[in-house]
């Protein structure tokens, strides 16, 4: 191992467990293809494609040589009265691969900010139709959209609002549709829990839907472990949205860029929204990028005013040159390669390996959909977190990334995986497991 030319101790690195940590660094300092490599030397197969977000595997030749193009050609433009080329060509890239008339595209520059751009395109859009009075959201419970103040108000991951005082004001949450008695070790869909979509009746009841703007919901939970929606659930929140006029959000971060085995969740679940965050995969995480597509009712609404700023909302970095040429370069190679296929081949292949863990020490349940999946440990009685923790200490030491939210350990690999490759992430987890108290 070189030595390290950095001191890890006196700076803090956001977003983890800091002391734990810095006591054993897991540094790692390239990658190619499903690999990483870490600071020993190591290879590390990756099962998470980083963080949910580098569906087009590591360092791909293309999309490195479009960002090194575009740094020596255009590096920055305004996009406050000025544009470049980069982010229309990419609008239109992305608005051909989203489904109906999902043909709107407005660019940020994170999954955060996608969120508060799409709440905010919500709150706006009702305010253009002469319907300002519709300013509540409903998320949901064990709900992850990002870490911005729109985003944690809708979200409902309590570690990630408790300390944040009282965040928007007029938010509700629809129950999380998670029961391990009623669906333990269901394969795609449960068939149990799409009854709890009613709830948004009793929410529109208490509060009457001319105060509501929009409900968000990822289509599938990611970060809280894969949670799958049951069957007939996002079907039934698209009725009741419809009949009360209310915005149907779907935070498709995670599931966006063919995740699914298609280019969005919309498509697979065959349910339409009216708004689509997307972050991570559409520039494979080369460059951050996160976006907004909305529906062509949505757009118009904002186009019936009298000339000027239609919506007072953008970033600096919005449609960024080095992010859009990215962004351009990985759908390309998405199409080329025909990723998003090969997940949706690989869906079965990775649903019996990801099932075959059944039965090991502390499985407790095993769900999954696409390439997607998640095994819940039972949580030891005096430290929840802790066995998954080990798991994913052991799964690094054994050479292979995972990730873990609690006790889950969650699998979300490159769409390039290999049958081989899901052999050994599986294979990999249940020797860990089975060295696990
Ligand atoms: C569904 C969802 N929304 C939003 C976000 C936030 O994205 P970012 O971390 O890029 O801000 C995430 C991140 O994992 C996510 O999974």
């Amino acid at each position: 191992m070189t030595p390290r030319d950095y001191d890890l101790e006196p700076f803090w690195m956001p977003f983890t467990a800091n002391r734990q940590f810095k006591a054993a660094p897991r540094i790692l300092v390239s990658a190619k293809d499903m690999h990483y490599t870490a600071e020993d030397g190591r290879r590390i197969l990756d099962s998470t494609a980083g963080l949910w977000c580098v569906n087009a595997g590591h360092c791909r030749d293309s999309i490195v040589r479009a960002i090194q193009q575009q740094a020596g050609s255009l590096d920055f433009a305004p996009t406050f009265q000025m544009g470049h080329p980069g982010p229309f060509r990419l609008a239109q890239t992305i608005a051909q691969l989203a489904p109906a008339d999902l043909d709107h595209v407005f660019f940020a520059n994170s999954g955060s900010e996608a969120v508060d751009t799409a709440l905010k395109i919500a709150l706006a859009y009702h305010r253009a139709r002469g319907e300002g009075h519709r300013t509540r959201f409903i998320g949901r419970e064990r709900a992850y959209h990002g870490v911005g103040f729109g985003g944690i108000s809708v979200g409902g991951m309590t570690p990630n609002r408790k300390a944040f005082g009282a965040m928007l004001p007029g938010v509700d949450h629809l129950p999380h549709t998670y029961d391990r008695e009623k669906i333990a070790f269901t394969r795609g869909q449960p068939d149990w829990g799409g009854h709890l979509a009613d709830d948004l009746e009793r929410i529109v009841a208490l509060h009457d839907a001319s105060n509501i703007a929009a409900v968000i919901v990822e289509p599938v939970q990611g970060s809280t472990g894969v949670v799958v929606p049951p069957k007939g659930y996002l079907e039934k929140l698209r009725a009741i949205c419809d009949k009360h006029g209310i915005l149907l959000i779907f935070d498709e971060v995670i599931t966006g860029f063919g995740r699914l085995g298609k280019a969005f969740a919309a498509e697979y679940f065959n349910v339409m929204p009216d708004l689509v965050t997307f972050a991570k995969g559409v520039t494979s995480a080369t460059v951050p990028m996160g976006g907004v597509i909305a529906r062509k009712h949505v757009h118009d609404a904002f186009m019936q005013g009298p000339d000027g700023i239609e919506l007072f909302h953008g970033y600096t970095y919005s449609g960024h040159p080095l992010a859009a040429a990215a962004g351009e370069a990985t759908l390309a190679l998405y199409h080329e390669e025909q990723l998003f296929a090969h997940a949706g081949n690989l869906a079965g292949y990775f649903e019996e390996a990801a099932h075959s863990l059944r039965g090991l020490p502390n499985v407790i349940d095993i769900r999954n959909i696409g390439l997607m999946a998640a095994i819940e440990l039972a949580p030891r009685a005096d430290k929840p977190g802790a066995r998954g923790y080990e798991a994913l200490v052991r799964c690094f030491e054994a050479g292979l990334l995972t990730r873990t939210t609690g006790d889950t350990l969650a699998c979300s690999p490159p769409l390039i995986v290999s049958k081989a490759q899901i052999d050994e992430i599986f294979g990999t987890i249940g020797k860990v497991l089975r060295t696990i108290e």
